[in-house]
């Protein structure tokens, strides 16, 4: 009976003590297994999207004020021109369909500049330029661009 007994109490106690084990092994430090990433939700994809969205948005109207910026040149003013005997009329003259950057990058004769004249008459519908204010203008273009000058030997070509 006492021997019984004892093996019963041994076997118990031994079981007793593997199930004391086994939960003291397990709920002692364990890192926890790395959670798969959840796939975003509906809301997250349409707000990923909209912010997209509104980055492409942002982009192109900082592109269309940067391509604003550019076309836009401060008007001119008639000292855009050099100075001297005529630049009043030519400037109030010319500048109706064109700024002057068309006559100052040109180098023109006085009878080029003049049959210019005719021609800016004829094919573009200038107001027949006529009488003294004619000679006034051309005199003023011829004088101030007129044929480009040799470059000076060494010179740099393109300051002239
Ligand atoms: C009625 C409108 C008008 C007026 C006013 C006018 N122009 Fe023009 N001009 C034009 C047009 C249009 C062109 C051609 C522009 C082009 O080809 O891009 C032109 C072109 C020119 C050119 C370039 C010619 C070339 O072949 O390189 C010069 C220089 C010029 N104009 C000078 C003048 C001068 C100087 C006056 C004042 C006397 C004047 N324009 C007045 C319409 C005008």
């Amino acid at each position: 009976m006492l021997r019984r007994l004892t093996l019963e109490t041994v076997v118990v106690a031994g079981l007793a003590a593997s199930v004391l084990l086994v939960i003291v092994e397990g709920s002692g430090p364990h890192v926890a297994p790395p959670r798969p990433a959840a796939p975003p939700t509906p809301a997250a994809l349409a707000f990923q999207q909209a912010q997209a969205e509104a980055a492409a948005r942002a982009e192109a109207q900082r592109r269309q004020a940067e391509a604003a910026q550019a076309v836009m040149q401060p008007a001119e003013e008639e000292t855009i021109l050099p100075e001297g005997h005529g630049r009043a009329e030519t400037f109030g003259y010319c500048v109706a369909c064109h700024n002057t950057a068309i006559i100052r990058r040109s180098h023109f004769t006085r009878a080029q500049w003049d049959g210019l004249m005719d021609w800016m008459t004829e094919k573009h519908g200038m107001n027949a330029l006529d009488g003294e204010l004619r000679q006034t203008i051309v005199d003023y273009l011829a004088t101030h661009f007129g044929p480009r000058q040799a470059p000076a030997r060494g010179g740099n070509p393109f300051l002239n």
